[in-house]
């Protein structure tokens, strides 16, 4: 790809913005990303993009209409200015969960997404752990879809754990949990879950061997925690002996610290796609960073190079 390679960031995370840029040894690009006086958001890109390989950062974390909004008129502003070519770099992907209809007369608001940042201006997308893969089938440009599950299987090989079984906490998330079990060298166990009602969830069954083993649950998000929590509730009434978490996106939402911390999780692991607010620490989580991983991919999609390795 001819031209500069410029990185800017909205506001949800600046912190993974600030790493990546570390990483590619260059300064975050400069921009005012602000608000009017009227709520209206308002961008001004304060440095020459004309002719340049561009990436925008933006996870789409909480407040997440606000942040969607910031990189749509980021790429906007950056396609008026005559960028080459924009990459919108989404660590976290929202909406992903409205992905199709479960009933008559619901929107599928991760395609409205899609459309939405394509149309603002973007010629790629650059994301990690969709929570449905076929979203990728969303967007009619090119998507480069990274995964953090090889990075959780090393800060948890690293643990030595004894009798390892991998759970995913609901039928949907067995492939996940499949790859991570054969990374890892572990069993597999599988909760079947029902949600009564959105953000509720209620475990059927547990099929599997977890006496005496220590469980990893293994999900591509935390939202309320429910699942987790539930989760983590019925491995230890089946005889786990230690139970712990991995997961990419740490969203947090509502009460999540104050169950998990009632919970008979041990450890936490998530990435940081998404800042985590101080309480965090108390609710037993640890973060791993993405940063250099998403650094490998931009300098690879800038040079044109396979990304294939990335994914292995
Ligand atoms: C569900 O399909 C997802 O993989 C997660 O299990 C779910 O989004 C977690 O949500 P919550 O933490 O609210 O139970």
């Amino acid at each position: 790809m001819e031209g500069r390679l410029q990185v800017f960031s909205g506001n949800s995370n600046i912190a993974l913005a600030r790493e990546i840029t570390t990483h590619l040894h260059l300064n975050l690009g400069r921009a005012l990303v602000g608000q009017f006086k009227n709520g209206e958001t308002r961008v001004k890109i304060e440095e020459n993009v004309r002719g340049s390989d561009v990436f925008v950062i933006q996870s789409m974390c909480a407040p997440v209409d606000h942040h969607l909004m910031e990189l749509l008129i980021m790429i906007d502003a950056l396609r008026r200015a005559s960028a080459r070519r924009i990459t919108a770099v989404v660590p976290y992907y929202g909406y992903a969960k409205q992905e199709k209809k479960t009933t008559g007369r619901e929107p599928i608001t991760a395609k409205l997404v899609a459309n939405l940042i394509a149309t603002a201006g973007a010629d790629r997308l650059l994301t990690m752990d969709l929570h449905a893969p076929a979203i990728e089938g969303f967007f009619d440009i090119p998507v480069d879809h990274l995964q953090a599950g090889p990075l959780l299987v090393d800060y948890m090989r690293d643990k030595h754990l004894s009798a390892p079984v991998v759970v995913s906490p609901d039928a949907g998330g067995v492939g996940r949990a499949n790859r991570f079990r054969e990374r890892l060298g572990a069993s597999l166990a599988i909760i079947a879950k029902q949600r009564p009602e959105p953000d509720v969830s209620e475990v059927i069954e547990m099929v599997g061997d977890v006496e005496g083993k220590t469980a990893i649950i293994v999900d591509d998000m935390i939202s309320t925690g429910g699942t987790l929590v539930e989760a983590a509730r019925v491995l230890q009434e089946r005889g786990a002996r230690r139970v712990f978490a991995c997961a990419t996106h740490g969203i947090f939402a509502g009460a999540a610290f104050d169950q998990i911390a009632d919970s008979p999780l041990e450890e936490i692991i998530v990435t940081n796609t998404i800042p985590l607010p101080p309480e965090a620490q108390a609710a037993r989580i640890r973060t791993i960073s993405v940063a250099a991983l998403f650094a490998e991919a931009i300098m690879r999609i800038h040079k044109d190079l396979s990304l294939s390795t990335l994914f292995m």
